[in-house]
């Protein structure tokens, strides 16, 4: 999803996320008319069924790297395969050689990995990330973009990612640009269809 500063695509994504609610119009996941769950239930399918990705990690400090990738688990209640999850996540995001140390002692990019594995525990249906590049340098952000392309090709899952970083990204399936709180299907001006 990309577009210019303040067009709407952080609100947009607050909305699919169920941290904000639309004053007009209904979000649907997985078959669920979400503006119909109550407060209790919508903390409970955010948990289970979305995953986050921000633009600033906000990982635990003072909470090792495993321990920040278990915290999501925790809330949505632990199992026996949860220590192995979280380690195989880490694995994947390569950073397994650093999963025992605390957060504040990694690197913008780990720290940024990890938040990644963070948003994955949980086997969401939908990964939502705002901007998560936005507070990285050229190479270590190309490096996020091809961690999260193959991680959404290995999982299959959706991922709905805002960038400013449109050319980082390269092909995608779907590319949605919001101009003026309206969403677009492509990269504008080639094509302006408008799909809501
Ligand atoms: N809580 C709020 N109440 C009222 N207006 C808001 C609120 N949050 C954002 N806005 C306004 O809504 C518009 C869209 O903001 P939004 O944060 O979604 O933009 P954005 O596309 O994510 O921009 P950026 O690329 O700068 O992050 C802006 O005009 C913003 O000022
Ligand atoms: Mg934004």
């Amino acid at each position: 999803m990309v577009g210019s500063s303040g067009s709407g695509k952080s609100t947009l994504l607050n909305m699919i996320g169920l941290l904000d609610q639309p004053t007009n119009g209904k979000v649907f996941i997985d078959g669920t008319d979400t503006t119909l769950l109550d407060d209790g239930k919508v903390s409970s399918f955010r948990n289970k069924k979305l995953g986050f990705i921000f633009q600033f990690s906000n990982l635990l400090s003072d909470l090792t790297v495993l321990e920040n990738v278990l915290l999501p688990r925790q809330i949505a209640g632990t199992n026996e395969t949860s220590e192995k999850d979280a380690s195989e996540l880490l694995s994947a995001v390569g950073l397994e050689s650093q999963m025992n140390k605390r957060a504040n002692k990694i690197s913008g990019g780990q720290a940024q990995r990890a938040a990644i594995a963070r948003g994955l525990i949980n086997n969401p249906s939908i990964v939502l990330a705002d901007e998560p590049t936005g507070n990285l340098d050229s190479v270590t952000s190309e490096k996020i973009v091809n961690l999260l392309k193959s991680m959404a090709k290995k999982l299959n899952q959706t991922f709905i990612i805002v960038t400013h970083d449109r050319e980082h990204f390269g092909d995608v399936d779907r590319v949605i640009t919001i101009k003026d709180g309206r969403a677009f299907e492509g990269d504008l001006p080639s094509q302006m269809e408008v799909v809501a």
